[in-house]
């Protein structure tokens, strides 16, 4: 390897409310011959997610290269194990190559190491997405944190997205009542006419409360948030005694300035009176969770991506990728999906 130069993205500033292409600079650098034990990955895809915005506003962030999940290709390789051509799931950030050893872990969680990606279960593409991080978000907040039953009702959130499309049709899979919220026709007709919801509400249409409350005639026995702010608000008042309410995120919070700061779903959900799930072992409640329960414990994990792969291949689970081409695309593809101009799980194609 000589003269291999490598374009990143890093913060240039803390964004003030949504952030903006100048917040962001496209750096290049020179790569370093590769050491014993070390590995040039060329990135193929890169996952553009909600959480990365959180962390922009941590200022020990700025002049880093931004984090992110990636699936890369082995270009060279002085590490045992690993040979030209190999996909690696990483976790190697917003930059076109990276330098990589076998011990890299993924997230910085030491029970996440580096991975092997293999096409048999899934396009490279799948490994960030429906059979990846999102993936495994609405399987550990649906199936493990909520344990739905057949029969009840399911409302999620943001639900054409990356982690929404994937609940309601695991609520639709385990024989309950699936209910999306989503902005605007186009995604509200794409839950229920391919994805097979059983209905979806625009809140971009005034009068949200009263329409949820007419689409869930037995109320709510599970909400699962992506949102917060005001769809939260039309959902407390259906929720059913002994609802649960997986929080995964809130994205309509994640812009606010300091001025506009609204309580956070936990903690306008603890101020409604419901009680923290599996505290004292309850099984009604809500309860905050990452992903990371289930990737970080690797048989369970597993188990996961066989079954959601299955489901894959006898069409019982469809996704919808929303691609940008090229590193270049990469800030104004997030600040699109920050704004809700995506549909789907929203990632670059880097090479
Ligand atoms: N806990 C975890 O481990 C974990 C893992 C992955 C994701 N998450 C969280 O899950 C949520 C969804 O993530 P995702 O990757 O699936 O993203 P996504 O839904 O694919 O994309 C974000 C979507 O959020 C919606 N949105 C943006 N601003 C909004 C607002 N003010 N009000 C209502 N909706 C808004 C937009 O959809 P519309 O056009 O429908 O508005 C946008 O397309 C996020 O809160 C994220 O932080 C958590």
């Amino acid at each position: 390897m000589s003269n291999l130069t490598n374009h990143k993205v890093a913060m240039r500033n803390v964004p003030a409310g949504m952030p903006k292409p100048s917040d962001f600079a496209i750096e290049t650098e020179e790569l370093p011959a590769l050491q014993s034990n070390q590995m040039l990955l060329r990135t193929r895809w890169l996952s553009l997610d909600p959480y990365m915005r959180p962390g922009m506003s941590a200022a020990e962030r700025l002049g880093k290269t931004i984090v992110g999940g990636t699936v890369s290709e082995v270009v060279e390789t002085r590490a045992e194990g690993w040979e030209p051509g190999d996909l690696v799931l990483g976790y190697y950030g917003w930059q076109e190559y990276s330098v990589a050893t076998p011990d890299d872990v993924q997230w910085g969680n030491a029970d996440i190491p580096i991975q092997k990606w293999d096409e048999s279960l899934g396009p490279a593409s799948t490994a960030v997405g429906v059979l990846g991080m999102t993936g495994f978000t609405a399987y550990q907040g649906l199936l493990n944190v909520a344990r739905v039953r057949a029969g009840e009702t399911v409302v999620v959130s943001a639900a054409s997205g990356a982690v929404g499309q994937v609940v309601g049709q695991l609520a639709k899979i385990r024989g309950a009542r699936a209910v999306g919220i989503a902005g605007g026709p186009a995604k509200c007709a794409f839950c229920v006419d391919e994805l097979g919801f059983d209905a979806c509400l625009d809140y971009k249409v005034p009068g949200l409360p009263e329409r949820l409350a007419a689409a869930v005639p037995d109320g709510i026995d599970i909400y699962f948030e992506n949102v917060g702010g005001d769809v939260l608000e039309a959902v407390i008042p259906l929720l059913n005694e002994g609802c649960r309410v997986p929080v995964c995120g809130y994205i309509a919070h994640y812009n606010l300035t300091d001025g506009e700061a609204r309580p956070t779903p936990p903690q306008r959900l603890r101020a409604a009176g419901l009680p923290t799930l599996g505290k004292e072992g309850r099984t009604d409640g809500y309860r905050f969770f990452t992903f990371a329960e289930l990737a970080a414990t690797h048989p369970a994990a597993e188990e996961a991506l066989a079954e959601m792969s299955g489901w894959i291949r006898e069409g019982r689970l469809k996704h919808r990728e929303s691609i940008t081409d090229g590193l270049e695309s990469s800030v104004d593809a997030f600040i699109g999906m920050l704004r809700g101009e995506n549909f789907g799980k929203t990632m670059v194609r880097v090479a």
